[in-house]
């Protein structure tokens, strides 16, 4: 099983994700089963670091996360199982570029607790990422309990 979650720029949001993906996948004893990527719609922040307020939130909980920002290509399409996205701009614009066949393989990454966006944390404080990390956990644990 592969998935990738995905925002718009790749290093504050998705990278999160995939940072407390690949962590409680170890936890839960399916890491084997699991394989966790991320990517932007947009490539602005292209080969950066996820942003420092990201890695230090993920740094309170003592997950590390070294991955460097991309962005969404064709073949991602194809080779992942679930494409999660953030909110739903972010979600149209895969809709609108993903082959028919894999329509079904994208998703909002907030569908298992209720659905809703997860909130673009960029231009605004540190709290904001806090809440990204308290919506993802809840999320994400969600999806490792149907999808392993
Ligand atoms: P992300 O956050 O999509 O969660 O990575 C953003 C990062 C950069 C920008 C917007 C959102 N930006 O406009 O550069």
């Amino acid at each position: 099983m592969k998935i990738l979650f995905v925002c718009l720029g790749n290093i504050c949001r998705s990278p999160m994700a995939e940072g407390i993906a690949s962590h409680r996948a170890r936890e839960m004893g399916v890491h084997e089963r699991i394989e966790v990527d991320s990517a932007g719609t947009s490539g602005f922040h292209s080969g950066e670091l996820a942003d420092r307020r990201t890695r230090e939130v993920l740094a309170k909980h003592g997950i590390t996360l070294d991955c460097r920002s991309r962005q969404v290509v064709m073949s991602d399409f194809k080779e992942f199982d679930k494409i999660l996205a953030m909110d739903s701009a972010n979600l149209n614009e895969l809709r609108r570029r993903c082959p028919a066949e894999y329509l079904h393989k994208l998703a909002l990454v907030l569908t298992p607790v209720g659905g809703g966006d997860v909130p673009d944390p960029y231009y605004g404080g540190p709290e904001g990422f806090d809440v990204n990390y308290r919506q993802l956990t809840q999320a994400i644990d969600a999806w490792l309990q149907t999808l392993h």
